[in-house]
């Protein structure tokens, strides 16, 4: 793989490296530019979401306006479109775990690590009273040592919590928030970098706008957008450069981490939720990644973002803070005002020392005194109440005429249709129909099913097609166990011992292709992850995904099993027919990717998904009939015979193999053959043979057939199932399993806290 060299000091030429406005003096900017901004009056921003309704008659949701791009990318617009994110005594506690939990078998979220330390009964309260406020056009920061409640914060915000589990109000522009419309005019970004390895940065961003944004908007524009993003983003020199893995040579962290955030806001979200983005970067490219949100935030977005601790730069690009200690406030508001609060409270800041250093250091002094951070929380409250009647006084003057009513009097949706028609939200028009909510005017999905279709296919086909050495594994892999089997049953014949060879080869021959399928485990997890990460946002419907990865699976198997069945019908000496010997192969291979698709699904761990799919198959074969006839398994065991997968080809196979009616298996004289009788002489034997005759009254020459394919059949006990229903019995655990497979996504990814 070329590697372009990019590293982040290079994507930097549009950004200056170092902010020379000291944030202090930038506040006032801020502010005379907030002054500004109030200008447009209500009437006039109604007006322009007016226009545009105007556009489709009898159709009260906004057509959005297709994009002018130009504007995205370098000059920020200042939106005037006011959003306010406030939420209020947001309080989180959760059962404290009991000793004897079991581990969760579901998905562990994904966002960050769930660290369970409590064990003392009761309940734990992660959040306690949290309030604030964020607006568009800002970073708001939330600070604080690990495990301070951050991500839970985070969570609460992008309303990532299971209903119920979380007290308090939160409310933009002072109406509560739909989970549907907070999917759609949001975005969060998960703390680790989720991304297809082979793909390059601008086919990761290609196809992320593939997902989200609407048909309607032309695949031209779709690439504007995508341009637009990666020069907002600073990936230009990264763009043609795969992400890379462990094994392959990608982008650095920086942009890798840059592209994830790009993925999520493809369609230009209002509301952008970052947990600890910055962290494990190095320290420019933690500032570049401020300094690209601090853009995302001036094009009219709230940016709401944790951060472990921000160094001095950054600090410098916060518009907002909230500062956490064990899930209390102890300080909110704007870095500036962090001297002045901290000498206030009789701990003032050196000028020698880093703030948040400082700060923290502070904290986590009075978590450790006996009475805690109580007097810091409560200073807090009603420092903050003195400074919210200043701010109040100063806004009143500065912006004295303004409109300054039109904050709290724009309603969401009024707020979101004039985004809309200013080229937020890329997610297309409302699907029709008078409605009132907000959530009506932007449809769930951005595409139809065949084309979710059809995209997800390509990204795969796409990926998988640069990693050729994982299909190459898999195909040798089979190839090996092929050649084996051909030489160790090298052309077979027809005596009673080839038979049983024959029953042996079979037998393995079948749990082959269902263990060459666990190969495929680790990679199948490792895209659920990419998975739910998408779908948390839906970028797609579920059985989209189920689809494709069904189809793409088939094109790797097909060439496996001709390879195999190539292999080994001729060497061996098979009978029957090659096409039904190569279909029941192929068919196996089938359910066993469906069978190791839907273990992928519900098994959280490579490990344990190993140690599962080695013991089923186990069984399976000790149950497919081979070891102990269907007759002779006990009865509370036969249930297993049934759901044996390796029950179903092996009986194919069998069938396919001894059909021919004419074909004999033991002559006359062979029925001695593996018996003590079988070290007599020939002429002995026939003698033998002429006696046993007229005993039984019956005629047996030394040519006689005793025992037919049919008996053979009878024998291992294959007679319940044809060998046509065997295989569409195998065909069919395919599809039960991608079934299976479908709802465990539809269960288990639900991708939020309970
Ligand atoms: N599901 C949970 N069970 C038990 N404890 C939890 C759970 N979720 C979070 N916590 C605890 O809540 C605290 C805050 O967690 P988190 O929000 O992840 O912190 P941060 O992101 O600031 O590091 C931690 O002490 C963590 O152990
Ligand atoms: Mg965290």
């Amino acid at each position: 793989m070329s590697r372009v060299v990019a590293e982040d000091n290079n994507t930097a030429s549009p950004m200056p490296v170092r902010d020379s406005v000291p944030f202090y003096d930038r506040r006032e900017l801020e502010m005379s530019r907030a002054a500004a901004c109030a200008s447009p009056t209500l009437g006039q921003l109604l007006k322009c979401v007016g226009d545009v309704r105007k556009e489709v008659i009898g159709d009260e949701t906004p057509v959005h306006q297709v994009l002018d791009m130009s504007h995205v990318d370098h000059q920020p617009i200042m939106s005037s479109i006011p959003f306010v994110l406030s939420f209020s005594h947001l309080t989180y506690s959760i059962k404290a775990r009991r000793k004897a939990a079991l581990p969760n078998l579901r998905f562990p979220r994904a966002a960050d690590p769930v660290s369970g330390e409590t064990l003392s009964p009761g309940t734990k309260t992660i959040l306690d009273d949290v309030c604030g406020e964020a607006r568009d056009g800002e970073i708001m920061a939330v600070i604080g040592a690990s495990g301070s409640g951050k991500s839970t914060l985070i969570d609460a915000l992008a309303n990532r919590m299971a209903k119920g589990s979380l007290k308090g109000s939160i409310t933009l522009n002072g109406e509560q928030i739909e989970s549907r419309l907070m999917k759609v005019i949001s975005a969060y970004v998960m703390q680790d970098d989720l991304l297809y390895p082979m793909l390059t940065v601008e086919e990761t961003l290609m196809f992320a706008a593939e997902f989200r944004l609407p048909r309607t908007l032309s695949k031209s524009k779709k690439k504007i957008r995508v341009q637009a993003l990666i020069d907002q983003l600073g990936l230009r020199n990264a763009a043609k450069t795969v992400i890379g893995d462990e094994g392959h040579r990608g982008v650095s962290g920086g942009e890798r981490r840059r592209v994830s955030i790009g993925i999520d806001i493809i369609h230009d979200p209002i509301l952008l939720f970052l947990d600890e983005p910055t962290s494990g970067l190095d320290s420019t490219s933690a500032f570049l990644l401020v300094k690209v949100l601090q853009r995302i935030a001036q094009t009219g977005s709230l940016v709401i973002m944790s951060i472990h601790q921000p160094s001095y730069r950054i600090l410098g690009l916060l518009d907002r803070m909230i500062f956490l200690s064990r899930g209390k406030t102890v300080y909110s508001g704007s870095p500036s005002n962090l001297p002045l609060f901290f000498s206030d409270f009789g701990h003032p800041i050196p000028d020698s020392e880093n703030r948040t250093e400082f700060a923290l250091d502070l904290i986590r002094e009075l978590e450790g005194s006996p009475g805690g951070t109580k007097s810091l929380v409560e200073f807090n409250k009603s420092w903050q109440t003195l400074k919210r009647g200043n701010i109040n006084n100063i806004i009143q003057t500065t912006i004295a005429g303004a409109s300054n009513g039109s904050t709290i009097n724009l309603s969401l949706k009024e707020a979101i249709s004039a985004s809309i028609s200013r080229g937020k939200l890329v997610s297309g028009t409302g699907n029709g129909g008078p409605t009132n909510s907000a959530t009506s005017m932007v449809p769930t999905f951005a595409n139809p099913s065949w084309i979710e279709l059809a995209v997800l296919s390509r990204r795969s086909f796409t990926n998988s097609r640069r990693m050729p050495e994982l299909f190459g594994i898999r195909l040798a892999a089979v190839m090996v166990t092929g050649f084996i089997l051909a030489t160790v049953f090298w052309r077979l014949d027809n005596s009673p011992k080839g038979i049983q060879e024959r029953l042996g080869f079979f037998a393995f021959a079948m749990s082959t292709m269902f263990y060459t399928c666990a190969d495929a485990l680790p990679v199948f997890l490792q895209e659920r992850y990419i998975f739910m990460r998408e779908t948390a946002y839906n970028a797609y419907r579920r059985s989209s995904y189920v689809l494709s990865h069904s189809l793409m699976s088939l094109p790797a198997i097909l060439f496996m099993s001709l390879a195999f069945a190539a292999t080994t019908f001729w060497a061996v000496g098979l009978d029957g027919s090659f096409l039904f010997y190569f279909m029941i192969i192929f068919a196996s291979f089938w359910a066993g990717s469906s069978f190791v698709t839907f273990l992928s699904g519900v098994v959280p761990q490579v490990m344990l998904g190993y140690v599962i799919v080695v013991a089923l198959l186990a069984y399976f074969l000790l149950f497919s009939g081979f070891f102990i006839n269907r007759d002779r398994i006990p009865p509370y065991w036969i249930w297993f015979h049934y759901i044996s997968l390796v029950k179903y080809p092996y009986e194919a196979v069998l069938q396919n193999e001894f059909q021919d009616p004419t074909k004999c298996f033991v002559r006359g004289i062979q029925i001695f053959d593996g018996t003590p009788l079988a070290a007599v002489p020939n002429d002995l034997k026939v003698k033998l043979l002429g006696s046993m005759s007229s005993t039984l009254g019956m005629r047996i020459t030394s040519t006689t057939c005793v025992t037919t394919g049919a008996d053979i059949l009878q024998q291992q006990g294959v007679n319940d199932l044809s060998m046509w229903n065997c295989f569409w019995v195998t065909v069919a655990w395919g599809f039960f399993f991608r079934i299976l497979f479908y709802l465990a996504l539809l269960l288990g990814s639900k991708n939020k806290r309970r």
